[in-house]
């Protein structure tokens, strides 16, 4: 299988994380007996301070025209405080290539990585579904006075029908496919009278097309404070956008940490791009101690989404591999490098499935 992949590294950890994640895949293309060619785009931080070109003219439809799949790596960067960059180029490509699905998967790989007491591999494996293209995120809104006493902010919190229908059916859907029983949604229409009274709407009107899956609805501070006390009956969780960028940074405690949450911006009908959930980490920045798991296991997830199940099947065993046998960075308590957990975990898929190869 050949395929086309965009590859965008950005700022700060991105750029230490990305070649790992690129080193698994080339591992998995030799080892599958497939082709996947890369290209990178300087998009970030150092191309917008010194040509103030953020997100390039045109990006968007060359992205839909050339490329099968996105892989991006990280963005923000303390020269920039504003986030300019970074918003017109992550926003820029969410709201623009409609990737209204934001994937996030939240899965104990290895026992002694959940903070949790009494708790293990299998007890937490759910995916969050965030709203993606909505919500608080449209900068709708304004300053009235800004910079005086008097100052009135407002951020406009964005739910339209079209918007909330498609990710809860987009949440039924993945739960449909992925033979997963149960659907959370989660709101906060006790007290957004409006906007999420909407969710409560369109999750009422869906929830009888899909008698297969057991849905239900909890209010957002009951979710995390459950997601804590018993993560184990979570299975989907469809959520907005604020809400699901919480949500996944606190699943993504539960399990190891940010140095192992993946994710995916998902747009069903057209143009994917696959990122870690976490961000550019400054203080990491270029010092090769940064953990490449979360943008490794980004990786299989998008070969997930490419139709390469068996192939996204080896990164997750090779990440528990390393967790088995302690070959990892130091977030998790072992001693690798980043280069070196990327070197690890191709070795690895190298090594143990070679007869693929000669098989495919
Ligand atoms: P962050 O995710 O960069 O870091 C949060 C904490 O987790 C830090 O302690 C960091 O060192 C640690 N961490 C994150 N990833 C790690 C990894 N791979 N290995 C080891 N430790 C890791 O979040 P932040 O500090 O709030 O934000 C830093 C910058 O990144 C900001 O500019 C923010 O806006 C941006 N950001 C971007 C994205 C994205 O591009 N999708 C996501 C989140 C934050
Ligand atoms: C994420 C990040 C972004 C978000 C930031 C960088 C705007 O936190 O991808 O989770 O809030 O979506
Ligand atoms: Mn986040």
């Amino acid at each position: 299988m050949k395929k086309r992949i965009a590859v965008i590294p950005g700022d700060g950890i991105g750029l230490d994380v990305t070649p790992e994640a690129l080193k698994v895949l080339r591992a998995i293309a030799e080892t599958g007996g497939h082709e996947f060619v890369f290209t990178e785009f300087d998009w970030g931080a150092e191309r917008y301070l010194a040509t103030g070109v953020s997100l390039p003219e045109g990006a968007l439809d060359d992205l839909r025209r050339s490329y099968d799949v996105v892989f991006l790596g990280a963005l923000g960067d303390p020269r920039v405080p504003d986030m300019k960059h970074a918003t017109d180029i992550l926003f820029g490509l969410r709201f623009g290539l409609e990737l209204y699905a934001n994937i996030r998967p939240v899965k104990l790989l290895a026992p002694q990585l959940t903070p949790l007491r009494d708790r293990g591999v299998g007890d937490l494996d759910f995916v969050v579904v965030r709203e993606n293209t909505e919500g608080l995120y449209v900068h709708m809104g304004g300053n009235f006075k800004k910079d005086t006493k008097d100052e009135v902010a407002i951020q406009e919190d964005v739910n339209t029908y079209k918007g909330v229908e498609r990710i809860i059916r987009f949440a039924f859907e993945y739960a449909r496919a992925h033979g997963r029983k149960q659907l959370l949604m989660s709101d906060k229409s006790n007290a957004l009278t409006y906007g999420h009274d909407l969710w409560q709407r369109v999750f009422a009107e869906l929830q009888p097309q899909y008698p297969e899956i057991e849905s239900r609805h909890l209010y957002v501070d009951n979710l995390a404070f459950q997601l804590i006390k018993n993560p184990t009956q979570f299975d989907v969780i469809v959520t907005c956008n604020m809400f699901g960028d919480i949500i996944s940074d606190l699943g993504a405690a539960l399990v190891g940490g940010l140095g192992l949450a993946a994710s995916g911006n998902v747009n069903p009908d057209g143009l994917s791009m696959f990122e870690p959930v976490h961000g550019s980490a400054p203080k990491y920045a270029g010092k090769n101690v940064a953990n490449p798991m979360a943008a490794i296991l980004t990786a299989g997830m998008l070969l997930d989404h490419l139709g390469l199940q068996q192939e996204a099947e080896w990164v997750e065993q090779a990440a528990r591999a390393s967790m088995e046998t302690g070959n990892t960075a130091r977030d998790l308590g072992g001693s690798l490098k980043t280069s070196e957990v990327g070197d690890w975990m191709a070795d690895y898929i190298t090594a143990q499935y070679p007869a693929k190869t000669a098989r495919s």
